[in-house]
């Protein structure tokens, strides 16, 4: 068995799956700061194409644009010094503008093609380019990384994930609908994720799940670091 100096095997991914506010991004984050491991953000790349499909008046429904347009996205993903993503397009920052309350609608609409998610899944194939890393998503344990040795399932009681996207709205738009409505948006997001018939959120066969109801990103990540040395045990399968 191959390692680094940290002790983790050469072949170390990390997959992370749950549906919206459930605090994957945050501990995704964290964790592959900790690990000293490449962060991979799969809805960034939904978002991204959203967001180009919406600045090229591309309609939303039209599945062979979109994929052409997944195919040629000049994506790439930096992090700045204290592990936070950027995502550019381009030469454009478009960090910020991809978590608008618009992008996030289009980018659910356009989640539901198999075509484009086919296109997207290579791209975050090519955009992990290594095989030490930790990768968020809807579908990353099940359909990106299948062989990852070690996948994670957060869950969250849904009025807890409405209200951490509500203050997620309120920090970056300066407003944000009442709680209500954005409980109503989220099970609805949440149907289009569970139902589709490509790439649904499940969860994966074999993987960890966490409650993260009543616990802050640190919590999470200390409770999936008691579950590293399973990495080394499937390394050695
Ligand atoms: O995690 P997020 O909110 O940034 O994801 C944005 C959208 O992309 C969301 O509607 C679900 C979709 N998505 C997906 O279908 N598969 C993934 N692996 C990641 C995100």
């Amino acid at each position: 068995m191959s390692k680094h100096s940290n002790g983790l095997p050469k072949r170390c991914v990390i997959t992370i799956d749950g549906p919206a506010g459930v605090g994957k991004s945050t501990a995704a984050r964290l964790l592959a700061q900790r690990l000293g491991l490449v962060y991979l953000d799969t809805g960034a790349t939904y978002r991204a194409l959203a967001y180009a499909a919406l600045q090229q008046g591309v309609a939303l429904d039209r599945e062979p644009q979109l994929a052409r347009l997944a195919r040629a996205l000049p994506l790439r993903l930096s992090q700045t010094r204290n592990g936070a993503l950027v995502v550019w397009l381009g030469s454009r920052n478009i960090t910020r503008p991809i978590r608008t309350e618009r992008v996030t609608e289009a980018a659910a609409a356009i989640a539901q093609h198999p075509r484009v998610r086919a296109a997207l899944v290579q791209l975050q194939r090519r955009l992990a380019n290594s095989t030490r890393l930790v990768a968020e998503g809807r579908d990353t344990g099940t359909v990106v990384f299948p062989r990852a040795p070690l996948k994670f399932f957060l869950t969250a009681k849904a009025r807890i994930r409405a209200g951490r996207r509500r203050a997620e709205m309120q920090s970056l738009e300066g407003r944000s609908p009442a709680l209500p409505v954005i409980l109503k948006q989220l099970k609805a997001r949440d149907q289009l994720d569970r139902r589709r018939h490509v790439g649904p959120l499940v969860k994966p066969a074999g993987a960890v799940v966490l409650d993260t109801s009543s616990l802050d990103a640190e919590a999470v990540v200390e409770r999936m670091l008691r579950h590293l040395p399973e990495i080394l045990v499937a390394s050695i399968r």
